[in-house]
């Protein structure tokens, strides 16, 4: 094999033994650590070609492809793109054709107007009817922006009772972050396979096939769909260099094929709507990749929690773990926000959240435990429930939480019993008309804010 001026290009040798070998393995599960930067990686070795992306004939016949996340002209710090090796194209394929949505509604949501009020709600129940897996167990919360302009964000929660068999999902209108809360997740991606639990998150970004299998009987959680720019890490500023979430603790997947020669849908979300087109294959067939346009999994656990050590509460943007930004500098498109264990050490310090109106809109959700601000409990902030704090919406401790907080003896503290994040956006979220009628929304919220007592005096 020679490139086209005839200089020799070096052909990676292939041993069949170690080929043997990686077919045995290619299922299994391994990681890539990193965030934004080049990965590579093969099931079986010299399956990726070397020196080039795209040569005359790619290694062990494989087809291949570039999947681009950003515009082939975005800055580089922020250029996405993965080049897949597989065994047949994603373009053999016959025409898509819709299907009808279910419960997953998309940006804009013009079917309500946005709400100012508080909202809280119960979890999902548990799904009507056995088999509805991942995909069919979507429900959308609401959202905001216009998934056309690739601007704004959607709020779904899912519950499942069973695997996807026989179909993949891929949103071309962004990026989905998975926020599991029960349940284990198996994600069967082109790049390979990543399982996310409770208390981890999974990242599929906008575009790539993927199957979700469960780990556990059922499974519930949380999605922010991010029709915005990708999600990267935040600047650090004077923090410096380290802190907060740290590249190395991303996991991508390595690659991991299947060879599956039967009927296989795969539904693509475009524009807001679902669409679906029936392969003669899966295309789960990528045996080798490298670059950045990569899904990931990473563990909350793991996220460096900064704060005060003297007094007051910074603003919950010191637990951003992702942001995905506007076009305005230091304005979010959508954060994600973790609140996650922590010391609580303020001296003369009311130490829980503080009452405030915000101009961000905020969707906060809870994986585990109880939240420092919120009464637990039935008919309060539960885990898989969630609240939606619309733009300048007056919020903050309830009443049981002020009064413990006021009175509280200010020695160091542990909050180490609750797992809570916030999806936290630009623009207004619209609940659905699902979510605005809802049974599992609670309809005395506000009451929490109630018999609040005037303590003023002269
Ligand atoms: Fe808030």
């Amino acid at each position: 094999m020679s490139d086209i001026d005839g200089t020799p290009i070096e052909k990676a040798a292939i041993d069949q033994a170690a080929i043997d070998a990686a077919r045995k393995t290619a299922q299994g599960l391994g990681h890539s650590p990193g965030f934004g930067n080049e990965h590579t990686s093969e099931a079986i070795p010299g399956a990726l070609p070397p020196g080039r992306n795209s040569p005359q004939r790619a290694p062990l016949g494989l087809y291949a492809e570039q999947l681009s996340g950003t515009a082939f002209t975005e800055p580089r710090a922020h250029n996405r793109r993965s080049w897949l090796y597989r065994i047949r194209p994603s373009a053999a394929h016959p025409p898509f054709t819709r299907i009808n949505n279910g419960r997953l509604d998309s940006a804009p949501f013009t079917e309500s107007v946005p709400d100012p009020n508080r909202l809280r709600w119960d979890p999902l129940p548990e799904p009507a009817a056995p088999g509805t897996d991942w995909l069919a167990g979507l429900w959308t919360l609401g959202g905001n922006g216009d998934a056309t302009q690739r601007t704004g964000m959607a709020v779904h929660l899912y519950h499942a009772n069973a695997s996807m068999t026989d179909r993949v999902f891929s949103d071309s209108d962004g990026e989905l972050l998975i926020v599991p809360e029960q349940g284990g997740l198996l994600l069967r991606t082109e790049l390979g396979l990543l399982a996310a639990r409770p208390g981890e998150i999974a990242l599929i970004p906008r575009g790539v096939r993927f199957r979700v299998e469960l780990l556990d009987e059922t499974a519930r959680g949380y999605v922010c769909e991010n029709y915005g720019q990708p999600f990267r890490l935040p600047d650090l500023g004077v923090i410096g260099a380290n802190g907060l979430a740290a590249p190395r603790d991303f996991l991508a997947p390595v690659a991991a094929y299947e060879e599956m020669d039967r009927p296989v849908e795969v539904v693509n979300k475009f524009c807001g709507n679902l669409w679906a087109a029936t392969y003669d294959h899966s295309p789960l067939d990528v045996v080798a990749w490298h670059g950045n346009y990569v899904p990931y999994v990473y563990d909350l656990h793991r996220f460096n929690v900064l704060g005060s050590i003297s007094y007051d509460h910074p603003d919950p943007s010191i637990f951003t773990v992702l942001t995905s930004p506007s076009d305005t500098p230091g304005l979010a498109s959508v954060d994600f926000v973790v609140f996650a264990p922590r010391w609580l050490v303020g001296e003369n310090t009311f130490r829980p959240p503080y009452f405030h109106r915000n101009v961000m809109s905020e969707y906060m959700g809870l994986i585990e435990g109880a939240y420092d601000a919120k009464a637990a409990g039935k008919g309060g902030f539960v885990p898989g429930g969630g609240s939606l704090h619309n733009m300048m919406s007056a919020h903050g401790p309830d009443r049981e939480t002020f009064d413990r907080a006021s009175a509280a003896e200010l020695k160091p503290q542990k909050i180490d019993d609750g797992l809570a994040f916030m999806f936290e956006t630009r623009w207004p979220v619209t609940a659905t008309t699902q979510a605005a009628s809802a049974e599992h929304l609670q309809t005395s919220y506000d009451d929490v804010w109630q018999g609040l007592q005037r303590h003023f005096r002269l």
